[in-house]
């Protein structure tokens, strides 16, 4: 334990600021438990539906024992804040006028408020992507599949059965991952009692950052910018002598391979094969993933760095037909299931969170 008046470690490295049941990033064995549950059993054999159920249990007294309902009635209702989307709020980053949306909810510390919060970017998301490339923001089917339903506001076409598990692996995936910082901010401020829309807003606002949710987008500018098998380690090699950091590797807590990359792997080569898009995109990607962790190991030899999940995150998104500049907002309606149960675990435990700083300023100086 860090000693009161001890310098912290930088970025808080290796301080213990939580206990929580909610899910264990084992770094060194590359492995993710949520809720007693292997990711590995997890992803693609379960609903994001049946995630939230695993998440909330006994974190929220009245939960129903089919959410489907409950998160399509919930979308329904939001949906109505879709017409706050005016040209002011489209000319942001989508992330942005996601989040500007959201503003607009209650607080609450009910299921109601945290369904709403659920609801919110799977309903934003297409909205603002849609109004974006000047089309109309298409209502939810409540009837649906939470998955099922975000594809069909998002294209207007029904998905097929591979882009909605595909989706649903992805939102399973990424729904909690320990306290990454979205998901401490958002634990700071559930303990100042001020809301659950409060604390996900925070964890939104974390969340958007190049070095936490915001790299798949920049994982397709390399892609793209690469172009061709070929050339990714010359593209690779400048780019690291240019000082930039490769989007999509490293880690601050896994030494291994983040082990949430193959979990997405598997969905991203089912829907390759079963809509023939971009035929090659796999194998490209994977030819630029094995020159990048060739080349990472010579350029950093002290330091582990392997893909992360925003890698295989960029293809899925890619393929299931999200803009690499809304690929933040379909983090976030996976992630807001995490932030939710971390809420209402914070305010179990009630304890306000205010750590202390050490001063390193000049002593006060006498007035003259
Ligand atoms: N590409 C190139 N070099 C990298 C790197 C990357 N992706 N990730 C880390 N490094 C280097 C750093 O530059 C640093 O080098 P230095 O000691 O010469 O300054 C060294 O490895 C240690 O990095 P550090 O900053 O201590 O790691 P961290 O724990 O803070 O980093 C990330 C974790 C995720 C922020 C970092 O790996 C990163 O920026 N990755 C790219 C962004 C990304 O994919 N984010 C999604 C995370 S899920």
């Amino acid at each position: 334990m860090t000693a009161p008046h001890a310098p912290p470690p930088e970025g808080l490295e290796g301080v213990v600021a939580a206990r929580t049941v909610l899910s264990e990033v084992d770094g060194q064995a590359g492995r993710l438990v949520i809720r007693g549950r292997s990711l590995d059993d997890l992803a693609g054999s379960t609903r994001f539906e049946d995630l939230i159920s695993l998440l909330f249990e006994g974190f929220f007294e009245d939960l129903p024992a089919d959410l489907t309902a409950a998160l399509g009635e919930a979308r329904a209702e939001v949906f109505a804040q879709a017409a706050y989307l005016d040209a002011g709020l489209a000319a942001l980053e989508p992330v942005e006028a996601v989040r500007a949306l959201m503003a607009r909810l209650p607080d609450g510390d009910d299921l109601a408020t945290a369904l709403r919060l659920i609801a919110a970017p799977a309903v934003f998301t297409p909205a603002v992507v849609r109004v974006q490339a000047g089309q109309s923001p298409i209502a939810p089917d409540p009837a649906l599949p939470h998955a099922a339903d975000i594809l069909r506001m998002l294209t207007g076409a029904t998905p097929t059965a591979a882009q909605v598990a595909g989706l649903d692996a992805y939102l399973v995936t990424v729904s909690d991952h320990g306290l990454n910082a979205s998901t401490f901010a958002a634990r700071v401020v559930a303990s100042t009692r001020a809301g659950l829309t409060s604390a996900i807003l925070a964890g939104i606002s974390a969340l958007k950052g190049p070095l936490h949710g915001g790299a798949p987008g920049p994982v397709i500018e390399m892609l793209d910018g690469i172009g061709a098998p070929e050339n990714a380690r010359a593209w690779i090699e400048a780019a690291l002598a240019r000082g930039e950091r490769l989007m999509g590797f490293g880690h601050r807590i896994y030494r291994v391979r983040d082990p949430r990359a193959d979990a997405l792997k598997g969905p991203v080569r089912a829907m390759a094969q079963g809509t023939g898009a971009r035929p090659g995109r796999v194998a490209f990607a994977e030819a630029v993933e094995a020159a990048a962790l060739d080349i990472l190991k010579t350029h950093k030899p002290d330091r582990p760095l392997d893909t992360n999940v925003e890698f295989y995150t960029a293809l899925l998104l890619e393929a299931l037909d999200f803009p690499p500049q809304a690929f933040t907002c379909v983090f976030a309606m996976g992630r807001v299931a995490g932030w939710l149960a971390h809420a209402r675990e914070q305010l179990a435990g009630g304890r306000l969170v205010r750590p202390q700083s050490v001063y390193v300023g000049p002593e006060p100086r006498k007035a003259a």
